[in-house]
């Protein structure tokens, strides 16, 4: 038999999962809650299916200032293990989700962007679920029974997640949440990130010609 020495792991697709210290949770948690409350006072007794969702302007808002200074921390971390050369990122659209029973998001992703993610405020048993797809369709053509799923033979994956939870994933995953199975509503962040002054800092070509124009007037701009 020969040996196995060493599976190797190409093109791997990456979920990083943070936790916000409890101190830090709960504060931001409660902040939120007391946000949307003012926003809609109705909003934690929505009715079963129905949903709401606030502008992507959460960023935006002083009050939410140090929810989103995690957001950020994250962002940068994650381009950190990336090794991305970049000069600064940007979040670009953050916004809450309120889901009564019974509600769930279908299968998207969030064009525009590198970095999407979620953060958990309220997700009891039943609602603490967050699914991702293998977004290459061959992988869905053959499907053989498996002992136990896992990430290197799921071509679909759900995983739990717990209020305080923030995972953070490439913009072109495909992703889904599905029904609200608790009596609560879930309440979840959404955000998107992306390099600021991407065509300035990164569109460019990283390579020089052999036939020099360089030394040439130039005209600048675009
Ligand atoms: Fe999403």
């Amino acid at each position: 038999m020969p040996e196995l020495k060493k599976t190797e792991m190409y093109f791997p697709t990456l979920l990083w999962r943070f936790e916000l210290a409890p101190a830090i949770r709960d504060s931001v948690n409660k902040r939120l809650m007391s946000f949307l409350t003012r926003l809609d006072p109705n909003l934690l007794d929505l009715a079963p299916g129905s949903s709401r969702q606030t502008d992507p302007n959460l960023h935006m808002i002083a009050e939410m200032e140090p929810m989103v200074a995690e957001i950020r921390q994250a962002v940068k971390q994650v381009l950190q293990f990336l090794d991305i050369a970049y000069e600064r990122s940007r979040i670009t659209g953050c916004w809450a989700n309120v889901n009564a029973a019974q509600t769930s998001h279908r299968e998207h992703i969030h064009p525009n962007n590198y970095l999407s993610g979620v953060y958990y405020v309220q997700a009891d048993d039943g609602a603490n679920n967050f699914t991702i797809d293998d977004p290459r369709p061959q992988r869905h053509m053959i499907k053989p029974r498996v002992v136990e799923s896992t990430p290197f033979n799921a071509a679909r994956f759900t995983m739990s997640v717990k209020p305080g939870d923030m995972l953070l994933f490439p913009a072109w995953l495909p992703h889904s949440v599905d029904p609200n199975r608790s009596s609560r509503v879930r309440v979840s962040v959404s955000f998107n990130a992306m390099f600021e002054n991407f065509t300035e800092t990164m569109s460019p070509p990283e390579w020089s010609g052999t036939l020099k124009t360089a030394t040439l007037p130039q005209r600048g701009g675009s």
